[in-house]
C-alpha cells in the first residue's frame, strides 16, 4: 500500500501542493531529485532514427564503464530500444529545451527520422549536446512498469556546454546555478 506521510513540515506559506492521488504524491516527491535531461537515439536497420526524452539516464560502473536507464514497458518506443544492439545518450545542453519536448512528444512526432546528420562512430546523436556515449549491448532488468537497461559505454565525448536541468517537472539552465 503507498502511503504519503509527509515528516517533514514545510516552513509556513510554502508547501506544496498535496496530491490526493498517493501515486501523484509519489512522482511530486521523486521530482524534487533533479537530474540533467538525456535524449537516447538508436538507428534501425531501415535507418530511421529513434529518439526519446529520457531523464533516468545514470552512471552505473567505471570499470567495466557502464550506464543505465529505464523504459516504460507500455511505451511506443519500447519495441525500438528494448531491441537495440547500440544506441547513444546525449546529455542536453541548457539551450536544447525544445530538443528535449520533441523528442518527448508521442510518435510519429520526435520519433522516427529519417536523413539524419549527426553521427558518432556510426551511431546517431544529438548535435550540440553537453556530453555524448555510444553503449553497446545492454541487459534488461523488467521491474514494476519499467525495464532497466544497462549499456557499455564504447565512446563518449565532453563538451562546454553547460547543460540543461529538469525538477518538479519543469526545465532550469544549469549556468544560473550557485554552487554553494
Ligand atoms: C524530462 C523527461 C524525462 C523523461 N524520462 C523518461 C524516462 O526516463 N523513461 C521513460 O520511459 N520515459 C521518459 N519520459 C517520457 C518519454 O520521453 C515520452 O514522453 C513518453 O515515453 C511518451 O511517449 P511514448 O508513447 O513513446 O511512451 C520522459 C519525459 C520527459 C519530458
Amino acid at each position: 500500500m503507498l502511503r504519503d506521510t509527509r515528516v517533514t513540515p514545510p516552513p509556513a506559506g510554502r508547501a506544496p501542493p498535496a496530491a490526493a492521488d498517493p501515486r501523484l504524491a509519489l512522482r511530486s516527491a521523486l521530482g524534487r531529485f533533479a537530474t540533467g535531461v538525456t535524449v537516447i537515439a538508436a538507428q534501425t536497420a531501415d535507418k530511421h532514427v529513434h529518439c526519446m526524452t529520457v531523464n533516468s539516464f545514470a552512471s552505473l560502473s567505471l570499470d567495466p564503464p557502464l550506464i543505465l536507464w529505464t523504459l516504460r514497458t507500455q511505451s511506443a518506443r519500447y519495441q525500438t530500444f528494448s531491441k537495440t544492439e547500440e544506441f547513444s545518450v546525449s546529455v542536453l545542453a541548457e539551450t536544447q529545451i525544445d530538443i528535449a519536448r520533441k523528442h518527448a512528444a508521442p510518435p510519429p512526432e520526435g520519433f522516427a527520422h529519417r536523413g539524419w546528420k549527426a553521427y558518432l562512430k556510426g551511431c546517431p546523436i544529438i548535435e550540440g549536446a553537453s556530453a555524448h556515449f555510444i553503449c553497446k549491448g545492454h541487459t534488461e532488468v523488467n521491474k514494476g512498469d519499467h525495464v532497466i537497461l544497462v549499456g557499455e559505454v564504447t565512446e563518449f565525448a565532453e563538451h562546454h556546454y553547460p547543460p540543461l536541468v529538469f525538477m518538479g517537472g519543469k526545465y532550469y539552465s544549469s549556468s544560473s546555478l550557485k554552487p554553494l
